[in-house]
């Protein structure tokens, strides 16, 4: 009999500092890639705005910043053996102003896609970061995935292919370099996580 399965999948990475766009991981334009198979150049920061909320009660605030500070996408994932995958996809703001609500994203989350960019090692070392958080405060069972980015600017490379495998095999991790620009490994990933996840 033929399964449908719904997961809830958490993207994390940030960038380098909040002025410069292109120095964001492309959390967005990977799943912009994945669930619509679209590349914007142009894409703006997940929440760049500023907002105030300094007149919200804190139960608003939190209620608001819920809704505010990720998008919500979902995708489908058809394997081979007729099992369907549907990911409930939380794309978090990388800015570090956003970063104590992350918890509320990968609390209750089924697997977690952690986003470098090959040309930042910076972005690296905010992956680990964010992979030892993981380890910490997510669900024990949680999927994590360990996501390098901007694959089409190898040219500008600065992290290789080695480091980043030898660390996601010491510490467990899925691993794969993705170009959310040329689709190189987009779907490949996402299918690997599908199935990779509970069956049951
Ligand atoms: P925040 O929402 O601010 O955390 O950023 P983000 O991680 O969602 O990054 P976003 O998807 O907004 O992409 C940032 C910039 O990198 C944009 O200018 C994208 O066009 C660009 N970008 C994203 N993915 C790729 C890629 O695979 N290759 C190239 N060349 N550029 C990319
Ligand atoms: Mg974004």
């Amino acid at each position: 009999s033929k399964q449908q399965l719904q997961f809830k999948l958490v993207l994390l990475g940030k960038k380098k500092d909040q002025y410069h766009r292109e120095s964001a991981v492309g959390k967005s334009s990977l799943v912009l890639r994945f669930v619509k198979d679209q590349f914007d150049d142009y894409r703006e920061s997940t929440i760049g705005g500023s907002f105030s909320l300094l007149r919200l009660s804190p139960r608003w605030t939190r209620l608001t910043l819920s809704t505010l500070t990720a998008a919500f996408l979902t995708q489908t994932v058809n394997l081979e053996d007729g099992t369907t995958v549907k990911f409930e996809i939380w794309d978090t703001a990388g800015q570090e102003r956003y970063k104590s609500l992350a918890p509320m994203y990968y609390r209750n989350a089924n697997c977690a896609v952690v986003v470098y960019d090959i040309t930042q090692s910076a972005s690296l070392e905010k992956a680990r970061n964010w992979i030892r958080e993981l380890q910490r405060q997510a669900d024990p069972s949680i999927v994590i995935a360990l996501c390098g980015n901007k694959s089409d600017l190898a040219a500008r490379r600065q992290v290789t292919q080695e480091e980043a495998q030898k660390y996601a095999q010491e510490e467990g991790l899925m691993w794969a370099e993705t170009s959310a620009k040329t689709g190189e490994g987009v779907t490949d990933i996402f299918t690997r996580i599908a199935k990779k996840l509970p069956t049951t």
